[in-house]
């Protein structure tokens, strides 16, 4: 049986999540086990299909998307009363029972309804309607930690109803101890991390984040430079599903856990640093947790004044703090009765920028340099002219992710 799946992702990044589930597709231990065709990108995901199993394999190994959703039908629509006729229709105890929780999601793109919530109350009613009917009992309703969630995706004419295969959303990959100060999402950090050419097969050069925090960018680096699955300490929605697939999920986890095994981590060359010595005990204990080899190689130094880990020029990536949240440590600010607070602000991160950037053209030339910032104004604050900038979204902020290339005797002015 073929079943058609969407899986949702961080904006600006479809493409980077539409090559990445090529190559698991591509993946000897999944084509014979859970084959799928990747179909198309759309705004915020990838469309795929193939057995149910194929649902198993993308939660296990995809890095970037945000979750897989079953499509359990789709119907055009005009009112509510639509919505609430097409969740009736469906078989819902095929996958769970009335004895479980449930909560419903509802996403719009266009659609002529005034309430996207009570569109979300009239598919919970069209399940439990539909339940109620045919076994007598309706699942209740827990926000907080359903043990099943329905999306529902409405446009200007279509409703189309998923099952969540995910259950915690794909970026919890389990190792996570605590937040650090504004976290990348695991998923965003892994997708910035392939637009920055850090794909398998091409992690062999240093990797050095001078801005780490958590360490979010190294963990994710070291995990695709040992082929880690980055589901493999989780759990997932459809393993409490109904009609799940236990011979195929068996042998999928006994291919990841095999490729654990396989995993050196003796050649990484894989750093980071940052001027707060909270952030670096929480990068090590999560690289730790992680199942990363020995300890993570970091360092406490402001990143103004930082030096490359290693002798080989590589891949520098960082997500330094900008806004109203973070602002950068260290850069001397002017007191407020001299300069109003944004203009003190302003003038803070320019001389941290001018700082960095000399920091950069001294010392890491020959160093590809990736910035990920919503600062759209970044490299005209470090005077330098980035070779590319990919918009991307942190939740709804937007963001660029720039490139500069530092090539050995200075570097042109932006
Ligand atoms: C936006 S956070 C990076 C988050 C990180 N990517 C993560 O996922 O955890 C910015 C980091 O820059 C650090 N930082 C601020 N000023 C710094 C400076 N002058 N030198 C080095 N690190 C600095 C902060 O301590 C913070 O950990």
């Amino acid at each position: 049986m073929t079943q058609a799946f969407f899986a949702p992702c961080p904006r600006g990044l479809e493409t980077a999540l539409a090559d990445e589930l090529r190559e698991i597709a591509a993946r000897p231990g999944i084509a014979s086990v859970a084959p799928f065709q990747v179909h198309r990108e759309v705004a915020g995901g990838v469309e795929f299909s193939g057995v149910p199993a194929a649902a198993y394999a993308v939660n296990l190994h995809s890095r970037i998307a945000s979750r897989v959703l079953m499509r359990v039908a789709a119907r055009g629509y005009r009112h509510e009363d639509d919505v609430y006729a097409l969740a009736r229709a469906q078989r819902w105890e095929q996958w769970f029972s009335p004895d479980e929780t449930l909560r419903v999601d509802v996403t719009s793109n266009k659609s002529p309804l005034r309430s996207l919530n009570f569109a979300a109350l009239r598919v919970k009613d069209g399940i439990c309607d539909a339940m109620r009917e045919r076994l007598g009992g309706r699942p209740s309703v827990d926000t907080a930690s359903p043990d099943v969630r329905i999306y529902a995706h409405l446009t200007e004419r279509d409703c189309t109803l998923y099952l969540d295969t995910s259950g915690e959303p794909l970026f919890k990959r389990g190792w996570r101890m605590e937040k650090g100060e504004a976290p990348l999402k695991e998923n965003l950090a892994a997708g910035i991390l392939r637009l920055a050419g850090w794909v398998p097969g091409h992690t062999a050069r240093p990797f050095y984040d001078p801005m780490c925090g958590s360490g979010t960018f190294m963990v994710e680096a070291a995990q695709v430079a040992l082929g880690l699955a980055p589901g493999a300490s989780r759990s997932f929605a459809f393993e409490w599903l109904k009609g799940l697939d236990g011979k195929a999920w068996q042998a999928l986890k006994a291919d990841a856990q095999r490729a654990r095994m396989l995993a050196g981590g003796d050649g990484l060359q894989i750093a980071g640093s940052d001027i707060s010595t909270d952030m670096l005990a929480m990068a090590q204990a999560n690289w730790q947790r992680a199942g990363l080899p020995g300890e993570a190689r970091l360092k406490q130094v402001d990143a103004r004044h930082t030096q490359p880990p290693f002798a080989e020029p590589g891949l520098l990536l960082m997500n330094p703090p900008y806004g109203e949240r973070i602002a950068v440590r260290g850069a001397r600010r002017q007191p407020e009765e001299v300069l109003p607070r944004d203009e003190a602000e302003e003038a803070a991160a320019d001389q941290f920028a001018a700082a960095f950037a000399a920091t950069l053209k001294q010392q890491f030339a020959g160093w590809q340099a990736w910035i990920f910032t919503g600062d759209l104004s970044l490299p005209r604050r470090l005077r330098l002219k980035e070779s590319r900038r990919t918009p991307l979204y942190n939740g709804n902020i937007e963001c660029r992710l720039f490139r500069f290339d530092m090539v050995r005797g200075g570097n042109r002015s932006a």
